[in-house]
């Protein structure tokens, strides 16, 4: 531990140094501040240009008329109505975005999100009320340098493996349905193999597992074993036409015609669970 002796004759010099070595602020530290601003936002106009005069109206021509070094101009315009979207994160926040796959919903989910991120800030906020010593040497940092280490490579992990995630699209999930029947038993049944594609492809999985594939979100159950819950074909056909009707707010209204309810509680009912 330091003296108060020695942060005092240590501020001395310091002064010391600044009154012999020292340059004012105006206009050093101005005329550098500037220049600098002045390069990053040139570098900025730059790439914008060489964006917007590489890139076509058409994102069609891109590699034939167009060389779109740094992206098209427009992409494919959006659709509000999509169900199947992936949502994908920056790539600077795929270590949070991984986070978010190891706690699960809905136990600690709250710990990976803002627990272990804000105990972090708050450690780094602190630390220089904690670690009061002149010493900067990195050597004699052990803990410190041991630390910083530690957190750059778990956060690299993290971000590799948020960027090598694969989310299942909806025409992935559409490829599990002939195994699926298979270890359900229901590749004869025809009205559950329909079911089961609709199932695959609207978006079910996106809250409900089944048979492994899929995320569990909201709270949604796995419904690899649907049909042991004891619920009638009536049943299910009137709880997935409208949830809302079961006090189930989260999941939405699909729309779907008798048919294809019929075809969903077909494959509900053919699901109990993997022999
Ligand atoms: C936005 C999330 C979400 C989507 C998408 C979703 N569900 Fe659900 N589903 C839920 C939640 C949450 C529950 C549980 C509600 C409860 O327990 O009160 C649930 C419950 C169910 C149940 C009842 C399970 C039981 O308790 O017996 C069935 C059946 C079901 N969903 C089928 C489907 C089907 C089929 C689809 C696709 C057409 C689908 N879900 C899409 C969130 C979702």
């Amino acid at each position: 531990m330091a003296t108060t002796d020695e942060w005092r004759r240590q501020h001395q010099r310091y002064k010391e140094d600044v009154k012999r070595r020292g340059k004012p602020f105006y206009p050093y530290a101005m005329f550098h501040d500037t220049v600098m601003s002045l390069v990053v936002v040139s570098v900025i106009i730059g790439l914008a240009a060489v964006w917007y005069y590489t890139s076509g109206e058409d994102p069609k021509t891109c590699g034939s008329g167009d060389s779109c070094l740094l992206g098209p101009r427009y992409s494919e315009p959006a659709d509000p109505a999509t169900t199947n979207f992936v949502p994908r994160p920056d790539w600077y926040f795929y270590f949070l975005f991984y986070l978010l796959r190891i706690f699960k919903w809905p136990d600690s989910v709250i710990l990976g999100t803002v627990g272990i991120p804000t105990v972090m800030l708050i450690i780094a906020f602190a630390l220089p009320f904690l670690d009061r010593r002149m010493e900067r040497r990195l050597t004699r940092r052990p803990v410190a340098i041991v630390a910083a280490i530690l957190v750059v490579i778990s956060m690299g992990e993290l971000t590799y493996k948020g960027a090598i995630a694969k989310e299942a699209l909806a025409s992935e999930v559409v490829q599990a349905v002939p195994s699926w029947a298979q270890r359900q038993g229901f590749a004869n049944n025809a009205e559950a193999v329909a079911g089961a594609k609709i199932f695959a492809s609207s978006g079910c999985t996106a809250c409900h597992t089944y048979l492994g594939t899929g995320s569990s979100n909201q709270g949604a159950p796995d419904l690899s074993a649907e049909a042991t819950r004891g619920k009638s074909k009536q049943q299910l056909m009137a709880y997935i036409r409208d949830p809302s009707q079961f006090g189930n707010n989260i999941m939405p209204k699909f729309g779907f015609s008798d048919q294809q309810l019929s075809q969903l509680a077909a494959f509900l009912l053919a699901s109990k669970g993997p022999k």
